[in-house]
């Protein structure tokens, strides 16, 4: 099979090189991909393609006669590309445009949520700011979150201490529109206390299959300080996530999810990405995203043990039960070892502290760089200048390791982090700090 993946960074390099140990692979095409792919991964080329322009990959799909299309960003699936795809016959692993609202759009999410019965905070949604305003003087609480409808590039949601943030922050969101005329509206949700942990299912629109659980770390310094970003490095399994847990958000989660998404004719396909948090009354979702999450993939997927491409198949032909009883299992097999996975981003990066964030640099590694067999570099955002690989800003790479136990996973992933040197690296250094 002649696999395309759609995107450019370290999730698309972690989606490829799991495709690549496929037998059933003749061809993996990641377009627009990044210059270290193609380094790292022999056989897998790039195509200049903008993940936007989905009737371009749709042409380039029929004439390479691509047998199964992945989509990483969740903008090209917010598009239409699996409506599009479906249409003229191709097989493709992701959400339409209506069920991608899940993640575009957080009412929208939170009403199917209530419908589903999903344990999630309770919220209010506002159209004018002014009503948004008499809600929090008049709210018996004092800490809220205000988070915008609409995909807002990791900006739309703001956790309040007090109502004077609370204001602020609808100030600044509908009157202000600080990002952007299109953000309209706004939902207003209790503040929840707990421990974070993202949860993937694969999907076909009927049935799901459990990929596993990992923790971000989103703030872009040490000790969860600085600003908010894509996600700086990342650990799975999540260590407070027990079977039981599994059981019981597949049952009060995933399964009620997929069951009203397709009551309401909107079927969920590909994958559903559950931010989830324990608070002392038990589990409750924070937000769902449509796609894999980026660098949680980088970890996740190495994890898993079996060839992906038949579950990937599974999900793109609403197979996923048939092969669940084929195989005797509702998951792919995975490892019994954990993964830590290290971001190392360019100066500058998130690009919300007034900084530019710098490129141009060049990526160079130390003679005694070595990968074992547990351990895998992912590209994000670089270039090819020659035979060199330099930095085009964001996220740059990621090393993703793997052991026994939390705390050798760490120390191979930060020691191979030390010899990897480009000008303005920044990392932290805490990631999956307290795990053993
Ligand atoms: P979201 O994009 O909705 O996941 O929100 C981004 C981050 O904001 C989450 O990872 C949480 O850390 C935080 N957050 C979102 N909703 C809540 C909530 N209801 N209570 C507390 N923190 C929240
Ligand atoms: N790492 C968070 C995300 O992919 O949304």
């Amino acid at each position: 099979m002649k696999i395309l993946i759609i995107g450019s960074g370290g999730r698309e390099h972690a989606i490829a090189h799991k495709l690549s140990l496929s037998s059933d692979v003749s061809g993996i095409i990641v377009s627009p991909g990044n210059a270290g792919m193609e380094k790292t991964l022999p056989g897998i080329k790039t195509q200049k393609i903008a993940a936007d322009d989905i009737e371009a990959l749709l042409s380039f799909a029929l004439k390479e006669q691509i047998a199964l299309t992945i989509v990483g960003p969740e903008a090209t699936l917010s598009l239409g590309i699996v409506n599009l795809f479906r249409a003229n016959n191709l097989l493709i692993v992701g959400s339409t445009k209506e069920a991608s609202l899940l993640e575009t759009s957080k009412a929208f999410a939170k009403k199917i949520m209530n419908e589903a019965g999903v344990p999630t905070a309770a919220f209010s949604e506002f159209f004018e700011a002014e009503i948004a305003l008499q809600f929090i003087h008049s709210s018996p609480h004092t800490k809220m979150v205000v988070k915008c409808d609409g995909l807002a590039a990791g900006k739309g949601v703001v956790v309040c201490q007090n109502k004077t943030e609370a204001i602020n922050a609808v100030n600044a969101l509908m009157k202000d529109k600080l990002l952007g005329e299109n953000i309209d509206h706004i939902i207003i949700e209790d503040f929840l206390e707990g421990i974070e942990v993202s949860a993937f299912a694969l999907c076909d629109g009927e049935s799901f299959s459990f990929l596993g659980t990992a923790c971000d770390h989103k703030r872009l310094r040490d000790g969860d300080m600085g600003p908010n970003t894509g996600g700086m490095g990342v650990f799975s399994p999540a260590s407070i996530f027990s079977i039981a847990d599994e059981l019981w958000i597949n049952e009060n989660v995933f399964a009620p999810m997929l069951n009203t998404m397709k009551k309401n004719g909107t079927p969920f396909t590909g994958i559903l990405f559950a931010g989830l948090m324990k608070t002392k009354h038990g589990w409750s979702v924070l937000e769902f995203n449509v796609r894999f999450g980026d660098p949680e993939t980088q970890v996740l997927l190495p994890l898993i043990e079996e060839d992906l491409l038949p579950w990937f198949k599974a999900s793109a032909a609403g197979t996923i039960s048939e092969l669940q009883n084929k195989l005797g299992r509702l998951s792919p097999r995975k490892s019994n070892l954990v993964g830590v996975h290290v971001v190392m981003a360019a100066h500058g990066y998130p690009g919300t502290e007034g900084v530019k964030v710098r490129s141009g640099d060049k990526i160079q590694f130390d003679k005694n760089f070595n990968l074992d067999s547990k351990d895998y570099l992912f590209f994000a955002g670089v270039d090819g200048i020659g035979s060199d690989l330099v930095t085009k800003g964001g996220r740059i790479l990621g090393i993703t390791a793997l052991s026994e136990k939390f705390s050798s996973a760490r120390k191979n992933a930060y020691d191979l982090i030390s010899k990897i040197h480009f000008d303005g690296a920044q990392f932290r250094r805490d990631i999956a700090n307290g795990q053993v």
